[in-house]
């Protein structure tokens, strides 16, 4: 397993997570997936890493760091067993991309609109992207979709946690993969992501810098 030390953002994402709501979300994700629950602390402490990196303000990395520990929430509402399942049905597959929105609709009850609208954008920087991918805008989830914002500092936010998101899939063994190798990693970000380049390569830097 890669060695990925965040002096500082694993603080912070732990205090930050100490929000009753945010506490509530994440005790039962551990409860659901544990690998997913681990999975979004990482990925929190790499959102809030890049963002003191880039100087963002304290508002914008609290986002960037709840966005991490959250962005997956959605998964709740997924089977446990396709979680962790290797190799999926084109049905499975479809259930489980309907997190992403999934997670939207429970943080918008929370009334935390910035974070819900980074969440359901995290995977749309992929080569692959979703949910907003095309076709599927005419399902009934349309209305909750456009009331999302597109500011420049959500697409921000979203591309940080896209590029962490996939570097940390690649990265960690999870139930349903091995983690992959140096190289591999580095290709398969490239090649995966679609957002602004240099978040990728904030993403790999520190990856290298850990080693
Ligand atoms: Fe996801
Ligand atoms: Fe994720």
């Amino acid at each position: 397993m890669i060695k990925l030390i965040h002096p500082g953002s694993e603080y912070f994402v732990q205090c930050i997570a100490k929000e009753p709501n945010i506490q509530d979300f994440l005790s039962r994700l551990k409860e659901h997936s544990k690998e997913t629950y681990e999975h979004s602390y990482r990925v929190a402490s790499l959102c809030a890493d890049i963002g003191r990196d880039l100087d963002f303000s304290a508002y914008d990395r609290i986002c960037a760091g709840y966005s991490g520990l959250l962005h997956d929430i959605g998964k709740l509402q997924i089977l446990r067993d396709i979680l962790e399942k290797s190799s999926l049905t084109k049905e499975e597959l479809s259930s489980i991309r309907k997190h992403s929105r999934f997670g939207f609709l429970m943080i918008r009850k929370l009334g935390y609109h910035d974070v819900m609208n980074v969440i359901v954008a995290h995977h749309e920087y992929k080569i692959d992207p979703y949910p907003r991918n095309g076709d599927d805008r005419r399902n009934d989830f349309r209305n909750a979709e456009e009331r999302r914002d597109k500011s420049d500092r959500i697409v921000k936010l979203a591309q940080v946690l896209a590029a962490a998101d996939i570097y940390d899939g690649l990265s960690y063994q999870r139930s349903y993969k091995p983690p992959f190798p140096r190289q591999m990693i580095e290709e398969f970000l490239k090649q995966e992501y679609v957002g602004d380049k240099k978040y990728a390569d904030l993403v790999l830097e520190r990856h290298y810098s850990d080693e």
